[in-house]
């Protein structure tokens, strides 16, 4: 399932971000890249441990541990510290896989990659290409999202950075290790949990049906989940 979060960030709030990037030092992307990836990478990070890009990533926390659609989606248990990327007149990130654990640095706790995330923080009308090309057995769909939306994708997909022919794109990016490993189990959880969401809007929480599919939800959520 590939799903597009909306307004993780206002636009007023992507603004204030992007000011307190124009200061920033940007590094060579090839730092954290793979060892299949370091060949087709060409873009500038935020240096990963730098004062910035830590305020910036407990943002990002903050503001998905109180999106109920990006919970209800990823069913996360772990949140590798998000990064910030930018490309420039013709930087590109050729077709890759993910690595499936990343280390956080400077400390001995493994992100499993279920789940990745880009967080798009430039205009789409300020910048041409740049589009995250992402594969699936339906085809490659080909994203793009306003300011301040977000995109949560497996990380088991191959995918790419078409390359940014004007402007300027800046995103955060990042990993998720969900609750529930398997994609498919957590696509069937998300349906079940916005299908009781809604029937709850339209019956309240005491209707019969409701609470029986909420009891399924949550034994479900017993039977796949782990801490
Ligand atoms: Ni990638």
């Amino acid at each position: 399932m590939i799903i597009s979060i909306q307004e993780v960030f206002t636009q007023s709030e992507v603004a204030q971000i992007l000011a307190l990037m124009e200061e920033a030092e940007w590094v060579d992307g090839k730092v954290t890249a793979g060892a299949q990836a370091t060949g087709v990478k060409q873009n500038q990070q935020l240096a990963e441990n730098s004062p910035l890009s830590r305020q910036l990533g407990e943002r990002i926390f903050q503001a998905l541990s109180q999106h109920p659609v990006f919970i209800s989606a990823a069913l996360p248990l772990k949140i590798y510290p998000p990064m910030f990327n930018r490309y420039r007149q013709g930087e590109t990130y050729g077709l890759h896989v993910d690595n499936a654990m990343r280390v956080v640095p400077g400390t001995l706790t493994r992100v499993r990659t279920d789940l990745s995330a880009t967080l798009f923080l430039s205009e789409p009308a300020s910048y041409e290409g740049g589009e995250l090309c992402i594969e699936d057995h339906y085809g490659t769909h080909s994203i793009r999202l306003d300011a301040g939306d977000m995109i949560l994708y497996p990380s088991t997909s191959r995918h790419q950075v078409m390359p940014v022919t004007s402007g300027a794109r800046i995103c955060s990016f990042f990993w998720i290790q969900s609750m529930v490993r398997n994609n498919d189990q957590r696509e069937m959880l998300f349906d079940l949990d916005q299908s009781v969401q809604s029937l709850t809007q339209q019956h309240g929480y005491q209707h019969a049906d409701v609470i029986r599919l909420s009891g399924l939800y949550q034994n479900l959520i017993r039977q796949w989940a782990d801490t």
